[in-house]
């Protein structure tokens, strides 16, 4: 370990007792005290006692602004009365029925009424569900095999989900024909045959894959904001080559919302003004409970319909349970324009403080994203793709991690690869504070970036 983490490590340590030692009893239920890699951050993560709007309290009892909002799924923040109110009352009424309830249609019909390329949908118990559910319903209905997906994309803890999610410098393939990774050694062969990847944000590239691959190819898949790897907002450009190029092959376009829905009231397909066959959503929609939903043309959802002479297999126990239909309810009545505004407003700040601070402390970083999504990044200039993001990660090295614990010592919590959302329980003082924290953080670091990451410095 560098001597800069080992002494944030100490330091963290020193800060965190009571983290520390939950971290210890993990370790001897989790392997490697982990139950979620995304969650998990060394030494050990913060072991949380309570949240309310946009605070969190740890164990060892420090307040942090909840930069995090469990991976954006919380658009106001934590404990929102109107969801706690659905969630008790509907907890008195029976959590889950395996039978249908009216607040299942409430919520399908406000998803309907906001996305207008969703005649009808289908809920899930989370968004990987959600997305899978899409390509099983694109191979049914096209009868071909093959899907499309992006290189950095990330669309959930299965397979062909994680194809090709980080672009290692060696094993990547050429940029506009990127090789197929699997993300680790669980992967079965047959993704080799299951899937093409196409380079993010190029629209050329993507319309020569397709059009190669046209005759097997059942859809491809796309985030309108590359998510896990930099919130890297697609072209508008990019997303429309990829709306005519699919249309002109009969081959189904499908847009990944899970984390962009928060973009729009129609998510970010209606700021695009581009129409995809089918869609994926989760996160937000559940108001803070598992959930996940997909859906596109009454045509292609056709395929589920139990009269079906071979409807396509959809069943998970907890789909459409009544009480994340409640609290998804209750948490997507209050979104609005308003909200949509507000948060993005905050993202907008956020962003222009985070790229003054680099400027000013002399380290080479900037901030992207879109709305109320950013990412931090150890990079300057062009970030158009997930290579781009991971160049950064590598030129920081052991400085992200390091970042990440300081801002934490800073009441500032965000995802340990330096993604942030707003939630409307934000004020710009909220805001102000992570700014504040990350130049105060870098200044701290700074000594040691002159030591150890001399490539850091402007
Ligand atoms: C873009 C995107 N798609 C799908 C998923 C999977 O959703 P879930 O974690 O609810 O299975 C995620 C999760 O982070 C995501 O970011």
């Amino acid at each position: 370990m560098s001597a800069l983490l080992s002494r944030i490590h100490e330091q963290y340590s020193k800060w965190s007792p009571r983290s520390a030692e939950l971290g210890k009893e993990a370790r001897a239920v989790f392997p490697g005290g982990d139950t979620r890699m995304s969650a998990h951050y060394g030494p050990y993560p913060l072991f949380m006692e309570s949240a309310s709007g946009a605070r969190l309290i740890d164990v060892d009892g420090h307040e942090l602004v909840d930069f995090m909002n469990n991976f954006t799924a919380l658009i106001h923040g934590h404990a929102h009365p109107d969801v706690v109110k659905a969630v008790s009352e509907q907890m008195l009424r029976g959590s889950a029925h395996a039978a249908p309830t009216m607040s299942q249609i409430e919520l399908a019909r406000l998803i309907q009424q906001r996305v207008p390329s969703i005649e009808q949908l289908r809920f899930t118990a989370s968004g990987s569900e959600a997305t899978l559910m899409t390509l099983r319903c694109a191979r049914a209905f096209t009868g071909r095999d093959v899907v499309m997906k992006m290189e950095g994309g990330y669309h959930g803890s299965y397979e062909l989900a994680e194809a090709s999610l980080v672009p290692i410098p060696g094993q990547a393939g050429p940029p506009e024909a990127p090789a197929i990774l699997p993300i680790d050694a669980s992967n079965s062969a047959s993704l080799f045959d299951d899937v093409v990847i196409c380079p993010y944000n190029d629209p050329e590239a993507a319309r020569n894959l397709i059009a190669k691959h046209a005759d097997r190819l059942a859809a491809v898949i796309v985030e309108p904001v590359l998510g896990s790897l930099g919130m890297v907002p697609a072209t508008r450009e990019f997303l429309q080559t990829l709306r005519e190029a699919t249309a002109a092959h009969d081959v189904l376009l499908v847009f990944d919302e899970v984390i962009t829905f928060r973009l729009g009231l129609g998510g970010a397909q209606s700021e695009h003004g581009i129409v995809p066959d089918l869609t994926a959503l989760g996160k937000i929609i559940g108001g803070g409970l598992p959930i996940g939903a997909f859906g596109g043309r009454e045509e292609l959802l056709r395929v589920f319909h139990p009269d079906e002479r071979q409807p396509v297999m959809h069943s998970s126990t907890f789909s459409g349970n009544a009480v994340s239909m409640a609290a998804g309810l209750a948490a997507m009545e209050r979104v609005d324009a308003s909200v949509i505004d507000h948060i993005g407003r905050l993202g907008d700040r956020l962003r222009a403080g985070f790229d003054r601070v680099f400027e000013r402390v002399g380290v080479r970083g900037c901030a992207t994203g879109a709305g109320s999504l950013t990412n931090l990044h150890f990079k300057r200039g062009n970030i158009s793709n997930s290579r781009d993001t991971l160049a950064g990660i590598i030129a920081a090295g052991p400085v992200s991690a390091a970042l990440h614990l300081t801002m934490l010592e800073r009441g500032v919590f965000s995802a340990s690869r330096h993604m942030y959302c707003a939630s409307s329980a934000m004020q710009e003082s909220d805001v102000d504070l992570a700014i504040d924290a990350l130049e105060d953080a870098l200044e701290h670091l700074l000594p040691d970036l002159r030591e150890e990451a001399p490539q850091l410095l402007a």
